[in-house]
């Protein structure tokens, strides 16, 4: 049995230009090699096998979200849905839960369409479109501020808070990115307040939540508002990096399009894999709450468990042929929305919005087709676009 960190270290960086590129090839001979593997770095232990993932995002007795579980610090902004474990995360995400499910989402998903087939509109009377820029981002946030009911800030103002805070997810490999993400924070933080202060009949998934949670404490106030935040910053970067890979698989595997024509009942099965085939979301860390046993290796209370979903869902113990794209796989139980009490509150939204661009380009018939180099951001949790330069034309 290996022992603790001072064994097996790795030669894994998710920053690598290659690893970014293309991280499957090096996390299949991480999981082949190593399936428990110390990274000195990011000083954490990495699993890449599918079990062992599910089992620590199943298991949250043993495996904290809450860093104070083990007696770490936490800033109190920082309270909130993502970060609370049960019992104490219970009353806020049941809260998010039912405002989600008393949503009209299909009002929702017919405005996101038109949203879409406008972009689509526009990006097709250009050469090349900048994907991300032209069609995700915008799309992205139409949908995150639709759902919540408010009024969407201004885009290329947004887009920059919203880079600021995605790159500080990776703060552990790069701690200059601290300072530029407090700023940022500290702008996003006054636009929540603002929508729950802002006076008028509130709509939306926030109204929901404010109608329903008028007499709570302020510490349950507070968890409240920054829970708001994460669903629209949080959401907002998924669901963009979420679109922008769906594009670039779409225009890297034409033969998709004719096979969806064909079979459009299909669309459902197919969004749901395109998300197991490259989701956006590339990991994510729990502490161990005492001394446990992963595989061979001895972890030691305290130490940190980095899940990566983008490892587990190619794992070829659980998928047939997992670097294949199959549009019917089913079942498909991919780990590219979580599991357990962390699970992606926004996954119905988010189908939903994929869904519709993939209706849209089979509609419209514009197929997406690459126009130049894409370059990825150089960001390990997240797994996005910088630049995305297609050719959407009918
Ligand atoms: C395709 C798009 C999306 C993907 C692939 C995705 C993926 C994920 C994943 C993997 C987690 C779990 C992380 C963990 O266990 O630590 C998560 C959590 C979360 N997601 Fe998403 N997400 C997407 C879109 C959205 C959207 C649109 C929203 C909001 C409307 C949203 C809101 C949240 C929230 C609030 C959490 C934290 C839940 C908790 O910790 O209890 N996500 N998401």
């Amino acid at each position: 049995m290996a022992a603790g960190p001072m064994t097996s270290p790795v030669r894994y960086d998710p920053l690598d230009e290659a690893t970014l590129a293309d991280p499957y090839p090096q996390l299949a001979d991480l999981r082949e090699q190593t399936p428990v593997a110390w990274h000195e770095a990011m000083e954490c232990w990495l699993l890449t096998r599918y079990e062992d993932c599910l089992r620590v995002l199943r298991d949250h007795e043993t495996f904290a979200r809450d860093p104070r579980r083990v007696g770490v610090q936490v800033p109190h902004a920082h309270l909130s849905v993502q970060v609370l474990d049960p019992p104490q995360q219970a009353g806020v995400r049941s809260l998010f839960m039912t405002a989600l499910h008393a949503q009209d989402l299909d009002a929702l998903q017919r405005s996101v369409g038109q949203t879409i087939h406008e972009r689509l509109r526009q990006c097709a009377g250009q050469p090349v479109a900048e994907a991300m820029r032209d069609l995700a981002q915008p799309v992205a946030l139409a949908a995150i501020a639709g759902l919540l009911g408010i009024t969407p800030p201004p885009l290329a103002e947004w887009v920059q808070t919203s880079d600021a805070i995605m790159r500080s997810m990776d703060a552990g490999l790069n701690p200059e990115l601290i300072e530029p993400s407090r700023r940022a924070r500290g702008q996003l933080s006054d636009l929540v307040s603002s929508w729950f202060t802002a006076t008028g009949r509130p709509s939306g998934l926030l109204g929901h939540v404010r109608s329903h949670a008028p007499h709570c404490g302020p510490e349950q106030a507070a968890y409240i508002r920054h829970t708001a935040r994460v669903m629209f910053q949080g959401g907002y970067s998924t669901l963009t990096a979420a679109l922008g890979n769906v594009l670039h698989t779409l225009a890297h595997h034409p033969e998709i399009g004719p096979a969806l024509r064909q079979h459009r009942d299909l669309v459902r099965t197919a969004v749901d894999e395109l998300v197991r085939f490259d989701g956006p979301v590339q990991g994510t860390t729990r502490l161990a709450t005492g001394d446990v046993t992963i595989g061979d290796v001895h972890v030691r209370r305290g130490e940190k468990v980095t899940v990566l979903f983008a490892a587990a869902n190619r794992d070829p113990h659980t998928f047939e042929a997992p670097d294949r794209l199959v549009l019917d796989r089913t079942p498909n139980r991919h780990l590219g929305y979580g599991w357990g009490t962390h699970a992606c509150l926004g996954t119905v939204m988010a189908q939903r919005v994929l869904t519709v661009l993939v209706d849209a380009l089979l509609d419209t018939q514009i197929w997406p087709r690459p126009a130049g180099d894409a370059t990825r951001r150089p960001t390990a949790t997240m797994r996005t676009f910088a630049r995305l330069p297609l050719s959407l034309h009918p």
